[in-house]
C-alpha cells in the first residue's frame, strides 16, 4: 500500500518504549513499559537499573507493539530511534535493538532528537501549521523552540541551570514527596493558595532564558527558617507559591515570543506538560490571542513515549535522513 509505516524506538531515561504510526500522524500502537517503581526508592532515576531494565524488556515490548499494530516488518518503511539526548546506557539499548531490526530485516535506520520527539507528539493530535513556537518542558530541558517548517528547530531560549521538571523533583524531595514529584506537587498546589512569596527569575529584559535552581534554593530555605523559628509552613501553600512562581515565568516569556515571532501556533511538550496548573494558564492566555491556536497533547503523549518518535521519525525519513549502522548514543545531541 501507499501508506508510511514508521516504528519508533525511545528507551534515553527510565521508559522503555516501541510505537507504530502510519503517515506520521496515527498511532497503530504505543507500548511503554514504565521502571517508575524500581527507581522510586532511590528518589530518582538510577542509570545502571535503568539500562538493565531496557535489557529485560525492549524485545518484549517491540513484539508487544507490532502485535497491537498487527504489523510484519515487511511492513515497516523506517525504524526511528532516539539518539539523544538522555542517558548513555539508556539510549544505547534503544540504538542497538533499532540497528539489529533493521540490519536484520533490511530497513532503513533514522535516528532522531528525544526533544523533536517531543515537539512533534502534538502532531498526533493535529497537523501543524507554521511558523510554530514550542514550550519543551520536562525532566531534563526547558526550551523554547522556533520552527519555521517541519523538521528544523530553532531553540530562542533554554535554562541556564536546572530544567523546570528537575526543579519539581527537587523541591518535592525537600517536602518528602514521592519520585517522581511533579504529579504531587501539581496536586498539592490545588490544595492550597500561594501565599509566600518566591522569586521569579526574568533575567535580561530581551531574554527567552530560564533559570529556576534560585526558586529551588528560594523554597528550601524558606522551609528551613520556618523550622528554625519553630514555624509551620502548610505544603500546600508553598507548593502552590513555587508552582505560581514557574508558571508565571514559562507562560509571560512564552506569550512574548508568541508575539514577537508572530507564530500561527503554540505547542506545549514534554512531561511537565502533563501540569494542570500550566495547561490552564496557557489555555487561560492564548483563548483571547487572535490567530494562534494552542495544541496540548493528552497525559500519554505528554510523558516519554515512542509514537512521539515515530511521529518525527516520519517528517526525517521524507526528508530524506537515514543513520547508517554506525549510529550512536549521543546523551549531549544538539537539537
Ligand atoms: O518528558 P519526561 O517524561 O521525561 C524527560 O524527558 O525528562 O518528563 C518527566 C518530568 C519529571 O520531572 C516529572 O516530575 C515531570 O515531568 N512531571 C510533572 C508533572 N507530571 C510529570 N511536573 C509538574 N506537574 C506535573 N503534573
Ligand atoms: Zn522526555
Amino acid at each position: 500500500s501507499n501508506d508510511q509505516i514508521i516504528m519508533g524506538i525511545e528507551t534515553s531515561c527510565d521508559e522503555t518504549a516501541v510505537a507504530i504510526v502510519r503517515n506520521g500522524r496515527e498511532i497503530l500502537s504505543n507500548v511503554v513499559a514504565s521502571q517508575i517503581e524500581s527507581h522510586k526508592r532511590f528518589g530518582g532515576v538510577v542509570p545502571e537499573i535503568a539500562s538493565r531494565h531496557h535489557v529485560e524488556e525492549i524485545t518484549i515490548v517491540l513484539e508487544e507493539a507490532m502485535k497491537q499494530a498487527n504489523v510484519t516488518f515487511e511492513d515497516i518503511d523506517a525504524i526511528a530511534v532516539t539518539e539523544g539526548p538522555g542517558l548513555v546506557g539508556a539510549l544505547l539499548i534503544g540504538v542497538n535493538a533499532a540497528k539489529a531490526v533493521a540490519f536484520a530485516h533490511n530497513i532503513p535506520l533514522v535516528g532522531v532528537h528525544h526533544i523533536a520527539g517531543h515537539i512533534y507528539a502534538n502532531r498526533l493530535i493535529e497537523e501543524l501549521e507554521f511558523p510554530l513556537l514550542s514550550l519543551v518542558v520536562s525532566g531534563g530541558h526547558t526550551e523554547l523552540v522556533y520552527m519555521e517548517e517541519h523538521g528544523t528547530f530553532q531553540v530562542i531560549g533554554e535554562t541556564r541551570d536546572d530544567a523546570a521538571g528537575e526543579a519539581y523533583d527537587k523541591v518535592a524531595r525537600t517536602l518528602n514527596l514521592p519520585y517522581p514529584g511533579g504529579p504531587h506537587i501539581d496536586r498539592l498546589a490545588h490544595e492550597g493558595e500561594p501565599t509566600i512569596s518566591l522569586p521569579r527569575a526574568w533575567l535580561e529584559e530581551d531574554s527567552y532564558d530560564f533559570s529556576f535552581s534560585g526558586l529551588k534554593s528560594a523554597v528550601i530555605n524558606t522551609l528551613h527558617n520556618a523550622e528554625q523559628r519553630g514555624e509551620i509552613i502548610e505544603p500546600e501553600n508553598l507548593a502552590a507559591s513555587f508552582q505560581a512562581s514557574v508558571i508565571d515565568v514559562l507562560v509571560t516569556k512564552t506569550v512574548k515570543a508568541a508575539k514577537e515571532y508572530k507564530v500561527k501556533e503554540v505547542l506545549l511538550a514534554g512531561g511537565v506538560a502533563a501540569n494542570k496548573g500550566l495547561r490552564y494558564a496557557l489555555e487561560n492566555r492564548f483563548s483571547d490571542m487572535e490567530g494562534v491556536k494552542l495544541i496540548i497533547p493528552p497525559l500519554s503523549l505528554c510523558t516519554d513515549n515512542a509514537a512521539m518518535i515515530a511521529a518525527i521519525g516520519s517528517i526525517m525519513y521524507e526528508k530524506g535522513k537515514r543513520s547508517t549502522l554506525a549510529l550512536n548514543a549521543n546523551p549531549g545531541l544538539d537539537i
